[in-house]
């Protein structure tokens, strides 16, 4: 049984994660989704908030199971018998990104191995980080943000002196 493992921040999960999770899932028997901590970020939802958003999105793939994890992504693996981790690749800067992670991964786990999928082209240059920030001032994120979750991110993150642009759309 092959299990790959696709790890991330997911602050919040956007159509761009959706997409990779479908392709990996094509490429294994069984693909973990798996919400961990990134050190250098503060995420806007809490840990259990980005699992279960996560879990509503990919609910209809079968094989696929949504998780979180307090640790190191390498002992992830470990623990779930994983033959790599599945990541997107939307730009240069991403690949520089992603180079570093396997080396440093690799230094933990000396069988770390990383698929890399390019996104495809409509979802490459959106993020998580432009997600928040559209919500926060009301603006329309259906075209980045899986139906399934529109409405709690946008009303989670828009600021009060936005709302009313949220009720003009509803
Ligand atoms: N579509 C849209 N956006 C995408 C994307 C795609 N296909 N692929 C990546 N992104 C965006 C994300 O939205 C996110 O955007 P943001 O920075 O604006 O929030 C950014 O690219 C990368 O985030 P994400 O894919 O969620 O992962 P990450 O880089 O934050 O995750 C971890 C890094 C969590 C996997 C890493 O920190 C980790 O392994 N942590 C566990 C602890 C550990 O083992 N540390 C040692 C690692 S060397």
């Amino acid at each position: 049984m092959r299990t790959l493992i696709y790890p991330g921040t997911f602050d919040p999960l956007t159509r761009g994660h959706v997409d990779i999770a479908r392709r990996a899932r094509r490429l294994c028997d069984r693909l973990y989704v798996v919400v961990l901590r990134n050190a250098s970020k503060r995420p806007a939802f809490d840990v259990a908030e980005r699992r279960d958003m996560a879990a509503r999105c990919l609910a209809d793939l079968d094989g696929c199971f949504v998780e979180d994890y307090d640790g190191l992504l390498v002992d992830y693996m470990m623990e779930r018998g994983a033959v790599a981790v599945v990541r997107g690749l939307r730009s240069e800067s991403d690949f520089r990104y992603e180079l570093e992670m396997v080396a440093a991964n690799r230094l933990l786990y000396e069988s770390f191995e990383s698929i890399l999928l390019p996104s495809s082209s409509a979802l490459a240059l959106t993020s998580s980080a432009i997600v928040r920030e559209v919500a926060a001032y009301g603006g329309d994120i259906s075209a980045m943000v899986p139906d399934e979750i529109q409405d709690e991110v946008a009303r989670r993150l828009v600021r009060p002196e936005y709302r009313h642009r949220l009720e003009v759309r509803t």
